[in-house]
């Protein structure tokens, strides 16, 4: 298939639209990363996404909304915790999984009884959904086990040929993808994936404990399985081999020296990864190691974040995966 490239212009997002209408698929930019769009009422187009990015069907996909009007026609319950989740955080990096309607159907949410549900905070992406007149289920625009794209530009890379269309937005400021906060049981929200909206700030909006899915920052092989089914597959590989350093600055800052003159004489390529703060950690890490992939780079020595604070533990979570679980003690 040809791709078509769309800018951000009312004429294009309305073409996108048409797309998604007629059951294609549309990359789009969102706050978080770019998301692979289709109508996600429509089993057909949800099986075109999880083929498009070589994704298992059993990972489900989530659905985003223009208007919070929207959530009555997905969801069977809209407790009134989520709603108030919803009105304090939206639009904004948060989806919020609820009971399902009959109408989403199975393909979308991998088989499940729950709908995850977002309002994204990227006006393109806001007007392409209002425009095509229905929820818009997507997940990242990477190739499955890729890292997530925040840039145009990655989505080119990874789905050129495999989209009907990539709206060449702008580049996404969180970096991170959204935090899935399940309230199937309205009065213990439960973090299933991380991001940059926090437990600490769920629990402070609805004055109630919130608290992070346990198996989250486990490694797969401790056999905790995690309530979001994304959540347990090697996420983030770059091609290189990574390697996490944990530690004060300046020990960590000397490891890694060490490693890299060890690695060069070797004869091996090396790229270090040395973050001072945890947004900045977010908004670069996905790009960083696509562009380390881009150079070819055979070993990628990486500074762990303290996972104390908790924007750092939502970054630190992709980053483990994308070293798969190889971090050393210095
Ligand atoms: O920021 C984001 O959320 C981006 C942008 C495009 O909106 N999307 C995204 O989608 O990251 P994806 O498909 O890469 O990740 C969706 C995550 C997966 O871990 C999936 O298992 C989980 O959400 N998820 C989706 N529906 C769920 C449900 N009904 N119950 C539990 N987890 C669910
Ligand atoms: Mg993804």
């Amino acid at each position: 298939m040809k791709t078509l490239y769309l800018t951000t212009s009312e004429e294009d997002l309305l073409k996108g639209a048409e797309i998604i209408k007629n059951g294609g698929l549309v990359a789009f930019p969102t706050e978080t990363v770019y998301g692979l769009g289709g109508n996600a009422l429509d089993g057909q187009s949800s099986r075109k996404i999880y083929a498009a990015k070589g994704r298992p069907s059993d990972n489900p996909l989530i659905v985003h909304i223009s208007d919070m009007s929207e959530i009555e026609g997905l969801a069977a319950e809209f407790p009134e915790n989520a709603r108030k989740l919803g009105e304090a955080i939206w639009p904004g990096p948060l989806t919020i999984v609820l009971p399902k309607k009959p109408v989403v159907p199975d393909e979308t949410t991998g088989g499940l009884g729950t709908v995850a549900i977002r309002l994204p905070a990227n006006s393109a992406a806001q007007k392409l959904i209002a425009n095509s007149g229905v929820p818009i289920a997507a997940p990242s625009a990477n190739l499955s086990g890729r890292p997530s794209p925040t840039l145009w530009e990655h989505v080119k890379h990874d789905l050129d040929g495999k989209a009907d269309a990539i709206i060449m937005g702008e580049p996404c400021m969180g970096g991170i993808e959204s935090t899935v906060c399940d309230f199937t049981d309205p009065q213990h929200p439960l973090v299933l994936r991380p991001g940059l909206i926090t437990p600490e700030r769920i629990s402070e909006i609805l004055g109630i404990p919130c608290e992070y899915d346990p198996a989250i920052l486990s490694k797969p092989e401790e056999g905790l399985v995690p309530r979001a089914p994304g959540m347990k597959y090697k996420h983030y590989a770059p091609n290189a081999q990574m390697v996490l350093y944990s530690g004060s600055p300046e020990d960590v800052k000397k490891a890694i020296l060490e490693e890299e003159e060890a690695l060069k004489k070797e004869g091996k390529t090396v790229g270090t990864i040395i973050y001072e703060d945890g947004k900045q950690a977010a908004r670069n890490l996905f790009s960083d190691l696509r562009a380390l992939d881009e150079q070819g780079i055979d070993v990628i020595l990486a500074s762990a974040l303290d996972p104390q604070d908790p924007v750092n533990y939502s970054v630190m979570n992709r980053m483990l995966k994308a070293a798969g679980y190889n971090i050393k003690e210095v």
